[in-house]
C-alpha cells in the first residue's frame, strides 16, 4: 500500500470518526486514490468514481457510456428498471472495438428490480443478456423487499457460485435492523449498499452500520440528482470552496464522497459534464474543508422513496 493511499485512509477514517459516523471503522473498506479502486469485501477491485444511468433513453446510455469510458470513468451504474442495459452494452462494446478499454477493464453494475425477485434467476439471465456480458461485476437489489428480498438475494449467490455475477449487493435499505434482517438469512456479505447520500443526507448511521460487515457505502443522487442540482451546487459553503479550488461546485461534491469514503456516481447525459465529473483527481478537499462539508448534514433527502 502507497503512503498515500495509507494517508487517505487515515484521513478518511478521521474524518468519519470526527463526524461522528463510523465508531471504529474496523471494517470499513480503505479507498486507493492511485488506483481509484476500492477492495470489496469480495476480493473484486472497484472503480470508486463511475458514471449512472437513471433516466437516460437507451441511445443516450450507449453514448455516455461510451463518452464515460473515454473521458476514464471505469465504473457504470445501470438498472433493468431503467430500461436502458442494452445501451450500456453497446456504448462498452464500441469502446473496446476502440480499443480504449477491454471488458475487463470496467467494472458494470445493474440492478435486479423489485418485481422480478420472485424469479431472480431469470432475472439474472435477462440482464447478463441485456448487457451482452459473460458476467457482471455487480448486482444490488434495487430496494428492500421483505416479502421476497431474501429469496432474490439467494438467486444472486447462485449466480456468484456459477461466476455469472462477481459481487453481489443491496440499495435502498435505510434502517440496520432491516439490513441485517437480510444478511442473517443469507451467506454472502453484500458487497456495496447504495443509498441516496450527499452533503444535506450524509449517510452516517448506516455507514456505521455497514462497516462491520466491510460493506462499502456507494451514493445515489450523489449531485441531489436531476432537477435539485442548483441547491447543492448554490450552497454557500460548497460554491465557496470551488472557488477556492478553480472548480465547479460538481467536482468538489464528487470530491467529497471520494474523501469521505463514498463510491461516488454522478448522472449525465452531456459529454463535457461527463469530461467534468471525472475530472477530480488533481485537487484534495482539506480537513478544515471537508469538516464543513461535514456540518452540512440535515437529514435532507430529495427523493420521497
Ligand atoms: N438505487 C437507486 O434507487 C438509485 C436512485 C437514483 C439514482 N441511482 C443511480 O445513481 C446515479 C446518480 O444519480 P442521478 O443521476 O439520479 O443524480 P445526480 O448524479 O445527483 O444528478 C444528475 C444531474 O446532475 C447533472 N450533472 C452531472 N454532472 C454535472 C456537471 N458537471 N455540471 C452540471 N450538472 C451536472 C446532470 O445533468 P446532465 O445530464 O445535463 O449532465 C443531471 O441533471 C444514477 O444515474 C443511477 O445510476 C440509483
Amino acid at each position: 500500500m502507497s503512503k498515500k493511499t495509507i494517508l487517505s485512509a487515515a484521513f478518511v477514517m478521521c474524518v468519519l470518526i470526527s463526524a461522528g459516523s463510523v465508531s471504529a471503522a474496523e471494517g470499513y473498506p480503505v479507498f486507493d486514490f492511485e488506483q481509484k479502486t476500492v477492495r470489496l469485501n469480495s476480493g473484486y477491485d472497484m472503480p470508486i468514481l463511475g458514471l449512472g444511468m437513471f433516466a437516460l433513453s437507451d441511445s443516450q446510455a450507449e453514448n455516455s457510456t461510451y463518452w464515460a469510458l473515454k473521458a476514464g470513468f471505469r465504473l457504470i451504474d445501470t438498472a433493468r428498471i431503467y430500461g436502458n442495459e442494452t445501451g450500456v452494452g453497446r456504448g462498452l462494446r464500441r469502446a473496446i472495438s476502440e480499443g480504449i478499454v477491454t471488458r475487463e477493464e470496467v467494472f458494470i453494475t445493474t440492478k435486479m428490480w423489485t418485481s422480478d425477485f420472485g424469479n431472480g434467476d431469470a432475472a439474472v439471465d435477462a440482464s447478463l443478456s441485456r448487457l451482452g456480458v459473460d458476467y457482471i461485476d455487480l448486482m444490488i437489489l434495487h430496494h428492500s423487499q421483505p416479502s421476497n428480498d431474501v429469496q432474490a438475494y439467494q438467486a444472486m449467490e447462485r449466480a456468484v457460485a456459477k461466476g455469472k455475477l462477481r459481487s453481489i449487493g443491496l440499495s435502498n435499505f435505510y434502517e440496520p435492523e432491516d439490513f441485517d434482517r437480510l444478511v442473517n438469512q443469507t451467506t454472502i456479505r453484500p458487497a456495496l449498499l447504495q443509498n441516496e447520500t450527499h452533503p444535506y443526507h450524509q449517510s452516517g448511521v448506516m455507514k456505521d452500520h455497514i462497516a462491520r460487515y466491510g460493506t462499502v457505502m456507494e451514493s445515489w443522487f450523489p449531485l441531489g440528482g436531476r432537477g435539485n442540482t442548483q441547491t447543492l451546487f448554490n450552497d454557500p459553503t460548497i460554491s465557496s470552496i470551488a472557488a477556492a479550488h478553480g472548480k465547479s461546485s460538481a467536482q468538489v461534491i464528487i470530491r467529497w464522497h471520494l474523501q469521505a469514503g463514498n463510491i461516488c456516481i454522478p448522472g449525465s447525459s452531456n459529454e463535457q459534464h461527463i469530461i467534468e465529473d471525472h475530472d477530480v483527481w488533481d485537487f484534495e478537499l482539506s480537513g478544515e474543508e471537508m469538516a464543513e462539508m461535514t456540518a452540512l448534514e440535515r437529514d435532507r433527502r430529495f427523493a420521497d422513496y
